[in-house]
């Protein structure tokens, strides 16, 4: 459906996408998962064609979507991480101003509003001023306009951000509804457990590339059934290094100024650690136990967490 091969995007000395390539298939929800200023809404500005990428191809469907223009373009659907809406008009106003953009005829357009209020669950509010709405209700309608004109692929970027846990539920339902009619869904996010419970297929992307890519589990290999030990404190360089010699399996993988990792099969106990450590003459101010997960992985390929 979606193909990307060797996209690269600068921003002068910045490369904020630096060659990624990654393909989504067609009914699948692809998680583009990364921190602030990963190259996740550069990539998805690339892929409507707001930027010009500086090099490599994007294909939809086969077709070049710089060179194919409007036929190319309509398959395509944008929800913009910030909400793009006339905040003194009504839902329905709004839904119609975006349909007429992409050209919807007045009978089909009637018909999808309704059933995009429906969807979203803003028909009772769907006369009122969208200056009224919850942070919530905005970013459904948000992507209700996104969605308009029914397109085949669905980019979302980071659309529960800044909402309430029961609208981020709600919010995820609606996508899973959307994709299982059978649109194909790229969606960012910087919420693992998002890209958890929502995606089958992940790419973890970092400073403009792709660190890793797959199903979950394929994904969760990379630290696999380990833990990672993440200890801040003051010690010696050589006291951090001379650990794994002291414990079966203990892997150092990163030391800085105040902070060590390591990661530890989960079949030895954390306790066991924590006694080698203490006798070593380690000061501890605090010791982060993760468990295995994305934020593990994200923490094993980049020495730092998702969100810091
Ligand atoms: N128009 C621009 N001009 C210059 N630099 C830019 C521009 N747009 C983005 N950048 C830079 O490119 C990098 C990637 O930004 P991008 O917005 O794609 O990140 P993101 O993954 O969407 O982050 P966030 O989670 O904060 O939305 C950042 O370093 C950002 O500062
Ligand atoms: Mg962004």
């Amino acid at each position: 459906m979606l193909q990307i091969t060797d996209l690269t995007k600068r921003f002068k000395d910045l490369t904020a996408v630096d060659r990624i390539s990654f393909q989504v298939n067609p009914g699948e929800i692809f998680g583009f998962l990364g921190p602030n200023g990963a190259g996740k809404t550069t990539t998805i500005n690339c892929i409507c064609g707001l930027l010009k990428p500086d090099s490599g191809a994007i294909t939809i469907d086969g077709q070049d979507v710089v060179a194919g223009g409007d036929q190319v373009r309509k398959m395509l659907g944008v929800v913009p991480q910030e909400v793009a809406l006339y905040e003194e008009f009504n839902a329905i106003e709004n839904l119609q101003f975006w349909g007429g953009l992409y050209g919807l005829k007045r009978s089909q357009l009637k018909s999808r509003v309704d059933t995009l209020l429906e969807l979203t669950g803003l028909k009772d509010r769907a006369k009122d001023a969208v200056s009224t709405y919850s942070g919530g209700m905005k970013r459904r309608l948000n992507m209700a306009a996104g969605m308009i004109h029914q397109p085949k692929l669905l980019l979302l970027d980071e659309p529960t951000v800044g909402i309430d846990p029961q609208a981020r539920h709600q919010m995820l339902d609606t996508v899973r509804h959307v994709a299982g009619q059978g649109t194909t869904i790229l969606y960012t996010t910087h919420y693992m457990d998002e890209a958890e419970t929502l995606c089958d297929r992940i790419a973890i992307i970092d400073h403009g590339r792709i660190l890793a890519m797959g199903i979950q589990t394929e994904i969760q290999q990379i630290v696999g059934e380990n833990r990672l030990l993440k200890v801040t404190g003051a010690f010696e360089k050589s006291t951090a290094e001379s650990l794994p010699q002291k414990m079966k399996d203990l892997v150092l993988l990163s030391i800085q100024e105040n902070e060590v990792l390591y990661s530890l099969p989960i079949k030895q106990t954390t306790g066991a650690f924590l006694e080698i450590l203490m006798k070593s003459g380690f000061e501890i101010d605090h010791l982060a136990i993760k468990e295995p997960s994305l934020d593990s992985v994200f923490i094993k390929l980049t020495g730092r967490e998702l969100r810091d």
